[in-house]
């Protein structure tokens, strides 16, 4: 079995509108030729529409979230089915920023799944643990129970469309990665737990990047585990020169 590998930038709320389709032109010119490897850049909504037009076929951009309802009167709010009419293909939900500071629930998270995979959308599912439950040795658990409420709820058909990203929360733009050891241990206890909840070749299939102060310097060792299957990327997605860098490493591992 061999899957290929996924590098997602996560931007954040940071570029201007002006600074994004100049990173994506830079992306688009200097994009290597790339057999192994999916590049999936996940930006606010504002660039979404204007960065669809400069799309060749070589990466896919994502939006960071959306809202669980199709349409209707939710002021400021942007629904799958908004996302998906700019030329996204991809949608990021359940970060631990959004869990965070806009209290997303597993709850909600599901709804939003369920909204983003009927608009065709595919989902970048994110989990992961804080600190103290890191530190109490109780992440397998932890993260089992994100999944439980969330992606578990979901049909044999569903999880299959979906991207899982394990970002342990003390690791997001810290500078302190995971080793890539603690990576693979959750990795694999994800696809377990995949395998138990649905099937083996579902689990098998299943894309699971890695989260968390990923850059040039610590992707090849994290992307060389046997189950880690590429990156979302959070800093080292804002500068060009770093972020294809992950690319090529990506590429050159499989
Ligand atoms: P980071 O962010 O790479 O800056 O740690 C990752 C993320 O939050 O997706």
């Amino acid at each position: 079995m061999s899957r290929s590998k996924i590098v997602a930038g996560n931007w954040k709320m940071n570029k201007t509108l002006n600074e994004g389709i100049e990173f994506i032109q830079v992306l688009k010119e200097s994009m290597p030729e790339l057999n192994h490897t999916k590049v999936v850049v996940g930006m606010p909504f504002i660039h979404l529409a204007s960065a669809s037009t400069h799309l060749n076929g070589k990466f896919s951009i994502a939006a960071q979230n959306c809202h669980h309802e199709i349409q209707g009167a939710f002021t400021g709010e942007i629904s799958a089915a908004r996302i998906q009419s700019t030329g996204a293909e991809y949608v990021i939900l359940g970060h631990s920023e959004r869990r965070q500071y806009f209290k997303e629930t597993d709850e909600l998270i599901l709804k939003k799944l369920r909204s983003a995979l009927d608009q065709g959308l595919t989902p970048i599912f994110c989990c992961g643990e804080p600190l103290d439950i890191r530190e109490d040795d109780s992440h397998v658990a932890y993260v089992n129970e994100q999944m439980e409420n969330s992606i578990f709820q979901l049909s044999n058909e569903e999880i299959r469309k979906i991207i899982i990203a394990y970002e342990p929360i003390w690791a997001i733009g810290t500078g302190k990665t995971a080793s890539s050891a603690q990576a693979q241990e959750m990795h694999k206890e994800i696809r377990i737990s995949l395998a138990d909840n649905f099937t083996l070749a579902i689990a098998n299939d299943i894309h699971i990047l890695y989260g968390g102060s990923c850059s040039p310097a610590n992707a090849e060792e994290l992307f060389s585990q046997e189950d880690v299957d590429g990156g979302l990327i959070g800093g080292a997605s804002l500068k060009t020169s770093d972020f294809l860098e992950l690319i090529r490493i990506a590429e050159s591992i499989h």
